[in-house]
């Protein structure tokens, strides 16, 4: 596994692979690298022959500059994870080389961008796209994969790629969950005994407003179902509930006519624990 912190040394391994026909898939991440990560990046193997992954705590994505000095790091961890799974190439960059001269140029989707999760964390998206815009300049893979648990960052860069014509398949990879149906996340083992059986009602809320959009409903009756569903609970506290189109993040009312992304996030003792869903009439 070759590990490359200059653009220049990552372009010449990609280059490698270029010359002898082989495709390239792009895993990029923050490091700290979980089980949703590794399936991530068992996704670009699949999809490509070499695989990259980028590890770069970008700090143009953080509102607070203590989040992003108490953000996790565990470089010795992650390379051991990385090489297990099989990756060709890690990009590790420094700040200086991704942004060498601060960040005047910056991408963003307007409209997207600035909705549901971004008005809790104005800029995010912004720091998001113009970062990912730019690892996607540094290594130019064929495929790159995101998670879906991340359903408004996902659709975001889907936007950005298309819009920006760059020739690149992301790829949306489902979240990995517990054998019980929790979406996995380091939060989980901060969870009491109780809240982490209490938060299964996040996945039982959404298998509900599946089976209810299965049988045809509106979105005001789907957000019942599931704020029922989650107010049923008495350790869980419902903190967001959106429903919105599933490509376009677009605001949705009336019978449910086309495909809807689910968004929740419940908080259990002080953990906030989020989910999604795409349901289909
Ligand atoms: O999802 C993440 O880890 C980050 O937002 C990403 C896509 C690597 C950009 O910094």
């Amino acid at each position: 596994m070759k590990i490359c912190r200059t653009i220049a040394d990552c372009r010449t391994t990609v280059a490698s692979f270029r010359a002898a026909g082989e495709t390239v898939g792009l895993v990029p991440t923050m490091g700290f690298l979980h089980e949703g990560h590794m399936s991530l990046v068992a996704a670009a193997k699949e999809a490509a022959d070499r695989t990259v992954v980028t590890i770069f705590v970008n700090p143009t994505q953080f509102g607070e500059a203590a989040d992003l000095d108490s953000y996790p790091r565990d470089e010795e961890r992650d390379l051991a994870m990385l090489e297990a799974a099989g990756v060709d190439l890690v990009l590790i960059p420094p700040v200086q080389e991704v942004y060498p001269d601060g960040d005047e140029t910056i991408v963003e989707t307007t409209r997207m961008a600035n909705m549901l999760h971004g008005l809790v964390r104005p800029g995010h998206f912004r720091g998001v796209t113009t970062v990912v815009a730019r690892l996607f300049n540094f290594v130019q893979p064929d495929i790159a994969c995101f998670g879906e648990k991340d359903y408004q960052q996902l659709q975001v860069i889907k936007r950005m790629t298309r819009d920006l014509a760059f020739p690149i398949d992301i790829r949306g990879v489902p979240t990995v969950r517990e054998a019980d149906g929790l979406a996995m996340s380091s939060r989980n083992v901060r969870l009491t005994a109780q809240d982490r059986q209490a938060a299964l009602v996040l996945s039982q809320s959404l298998k509900a407003a599946e089976e209810a959009a299965a049988a045809g409903t509106t979105i005001e009756a789907l957000r019942e179902v599931i704020a029922n569903t989650i107010h049923a609970e008495p350790r869980a506290t419902l903190r967001g509930l959106d429903i919105v189109g599933a490509e376009d993040l677009s605001d949705l009312t009336g019978p449910l006519a086309s495909p809807a992304a689910i968004m929740i996030s419940v908080e259990f003792g002080g953990i906030l624990l989020i989910d999604q869903r795409v349901v289909t009439p």
